[in-house]
């Protein structure tokens, strides 16, 4: 029997409720209906140290045993620890968020220190309700960066909201569904799936 898996989903919105939030929970809902243990992390309460750049001056300094005292310091082994990973974000002038981006820019030293995302299961979301453009280029910033660390895209994982069913402001127009709206907890489901199927078959990657 599989041991439990472990779904981190990280919230780059201030709000904990709004769409970004809700997106995510939806994705979490779907993987803890699927089995896992599923951990929802709001970046916004977090204190994370910015990039401080020590990898530019000393690569050899940039790693997971030489971590300032802030609050990535904890998330470093339930990131370690974790199976799968769902990055969420505002469209903030067509990219991830800043406080998203200072997680991307901070598990740089994961990569550094051997790989140590290579191989886990990652989705995206990007969202905007007022859909004012750039929620590809929001989505995609986050998937280029954690795509060089070596994590594994799941099909389907790179989700935006609302897309192209939406041409207008109209508020109405919300209401119809979103591919990433059907497709969040499916996703969840299926990182569950396909993390089960990697405990039991490791690829040495
Ligand atoms: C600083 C800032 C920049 C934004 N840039 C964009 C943008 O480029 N494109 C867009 O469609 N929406 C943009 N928005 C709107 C947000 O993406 C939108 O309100 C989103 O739904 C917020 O998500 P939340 O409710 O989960 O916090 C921006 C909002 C802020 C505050």
């Amino acid at each position: 029997m599989n041991k439990k898996i472990l779904i981190l989903g990280f919230n780059g919105s201030p709000h904990k409720d709004g769409v970004v939030a809700k997106l995510l929970k939806s994705a979490l809902q779907g993987a803890r209906r699927a089995g896992a243990q599923v951990e929802l992390i709001h970046l916004y309460d977090m204190h994370i140290e910015r990039e401080s750049g020590i990898y530019s001056k000393d690569p050899k300094k940039a790693n997971v045993k030489n971590l300032p005292k802030d609050d990535f310091r904890v998330l470093v082994p339930r990131i370690i620890k974790a199976d799968g990973l769902i990055f969420a974000t505002p469209n903030y002038w067509a990219n991830m968020s800043a406080v998203m981006k200072g997680l991307v820019e901070r598990l740089t030293v994961l990569e550094n220190d051997g790989f140590r995302l290579r191989g886990k299961i990652a989705a995206f979301i990007a969202a905007s309700k007022e859909n004012e453009g750039g929620l590809e280029m929001a989505a995609m910033s986050m998937v280029s960066a954690l795509g060089q660390m070596g994590v594994l895209i799941l099909p389907n994982g790179i989700m935006w909201h609302p897309g192209g069913k939406w041409t207008t402001l109209n508020h109405k127009a919300h209401e119809s569904k979103s591919w990433a709206q059907e497709d969040a907890p499916l996703v969840g489901r299926n990182m569950v799936a396909l993390a089960e199927l990697l405990k039991d078959n490791p690829i040495k990657w």
